[in-house]
């Protein structure tokens, strides 16, 4: 029996998919797709083998790169890219945290200069799996779940 496909196929552009079903909408907004004028289509609570529930994203026409990649590694660690050309999966990508991450990311202490003074952020990626984020200023850990992108 054919499978059927929970949101429609795209001809060209990356289908962000296996992204956590409670992080999808902030995936929309690091992405800035609300604004954009391209295709996107999207689909959330749809079932997966590893998370339960994941949430997918098509975007028409876009290829994401450098720290577009990191922000979405910082919210959706499982992600995969699957890049499409005329209709094909030309490419999969897996993202990656990397191990330091400067500006994208707020601190979740309160009293960090960061959150008080005119500094960028900068974290030590103490833990991937789940993300641990250790500020170099107040050395305090910003947990997977906390991490807020600027
Ligand atoms: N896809 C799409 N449009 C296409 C081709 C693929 O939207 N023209 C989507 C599929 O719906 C799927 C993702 O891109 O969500 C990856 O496609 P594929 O590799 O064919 O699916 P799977 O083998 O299920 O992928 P996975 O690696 O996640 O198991
Ligand atoms: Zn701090």
């Amino acid at each position: 029996m054919d499978k059927a496909l929970q949101v429609s196929a795209i001809k060209d552009g990356t289908v962000i998919d296996h992204i956590p079903a409670d992080r999808l909408f902030d995936v929309i907004n690091i992405l800035g797709l609300y604004n954009s004028n391209d295709m996107i289509t999207f689909g959330t609570n749809l079932d997966s083998k590893h998370l339960g529930k994941k949430g997918i994203i098509k975007v028409a026409n876009r290829f994401f790169q450098g720290q577009e990649i990191d922000k979405i590694a910082l919210i959706a660690p499982h992600a995969k890219l699957n890049i499409i050309k005329n209709y094909e999966v030309i490419e999969k990508r897996v993202v990656e945290i990397p191990d330091e991450i400067i500006s994208i990311v707020k601190c979740f202490n309160p009293k960090c200069i960061t959150n008080n003074e005119p500094v960028k952020t900068r974290f030590l990626v103490v833990n991937q799996d789940p993300i641990e984020l250790k500020c170099h200023f107040c050395e305090k850990i910003t947990h997977e779940k906390e991490v807020v992108i600027t």
